[in-house]
């Protein structure tokens, strides 16, 4: 299928994991794709693994003249920019007593302000194109509700959420759908991290809160960034033109709204 052919998009955190399984989708779907993240290296060989219309470009969300020259970059390349997907993000969990403003301040400089400034950046450069672009956000069930050892994560999560409803219902009259999407939990090297990190914090064995985690999901497993591009390719389609704000649970059924 080629629901995306001719489209220029960037994904930022698309080295791995979820970002590099939306990439492999937009490239099947016919768009240039810019896999963008802060580690170039494995950037580089993921547009090399996935070929087609797939490229690396540099891009630290938590810095202003990056993103900068990340887009600057990606026009060059292809000529315009249709697509933002804003998938860049970090985790951390602590005890609320043991939060630190290292963690807090990281977090908030990526997985806020890394969101916000991109989609500006990615809706300016759409405005001055003069033909509407889609721009989608990386939420999570977290955002959806607290966790007791994720305080500064899920908050930062409700933002996105929060961002889409307001960027979507300002940028709509350009054309610019923004939306989101809200993963459960999605199997990857993200999980390595989690797990390790809930293992101190609970005394649990290595691989124990994997397992617990995917006990409670309804739908009996993780889910795999492959079942997340069917609604990341919608959202970035002419089929979604009519869709603003919304944040769309792709989560194995763990929350309902
Ligand atoms: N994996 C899950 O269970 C899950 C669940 C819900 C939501 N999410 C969200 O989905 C998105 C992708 O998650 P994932 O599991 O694939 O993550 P991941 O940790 O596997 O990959 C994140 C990528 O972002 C890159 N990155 C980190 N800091 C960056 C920065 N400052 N600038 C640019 N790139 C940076 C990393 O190098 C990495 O390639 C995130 O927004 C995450 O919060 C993940």
């Amino acid at each position: 299928m080629t629901r995306l052919a001719g489209k220029s998009a960037l994904i930022t955190g698309a080295a791995r994991g979820i970002g590099r399984g939306f990439a492999e989708a937009y490239v099947r779907e016919g768009a240039t794709v810019a896999i963008g993240d802060i580690n170039m290296e494995a950037a580089e060989q993921t547009a090399a693994e996935i070929g087609g219309g797939a490229y690396a470009v540099h891009i630290d969300v938590s810095r202003q003249d990056s993103i900068d020259a990340a887009i600057a970059s990606v026009v060059s390349h292809a000529g315009k920019l249709d697509i933002l997907v804003n998938n860049a993000a970090v985790f951390d969990a602590a005890e609320t007593v043991d939060i630190t403003r290292d963690s807090y301040d990281r977090l908030y400089a990526i997985n806020v302000a890394g969101t916000l400034f991109t989609m500006q950046a990615a809706a300016r450069q759409m405005i001055a194109q003069g033909h509407g672009g889609k721009i989608i956000n990386m939420a999570s069930q977290a955002g959806r509700r607290g966790e007791s050892l994720v305080l500064v994560y899920c908050s930062t999560k409700a933002a996105v959420i929060s961002m889409t409803q307001s960027a979507g219902l300002n940028l709509i009259k350009h054309g610019i759908n923004v939306n989101a999407i809200a993963p459960g939990v999605v199997d990857g090297e993200h999980w390595v991290h989690v797990d390790a990190l809930f293992a101190k914090l609970e005394g649990k064995a290595p691989g124990q809160k994997k397992r617990e985690v995917e006990a409670s999901v309804p739908a009996g497993r993780y889910a795999l960034p492959a079942d997340l591009s069917g609604m990341a390719v919608f959202l970035a389609s002419p089929e979604a033109d009519y869709i603003v704000s919304q944040t769309y649970n792709v989560d194995g059924g763990q929350w309902m709204s």
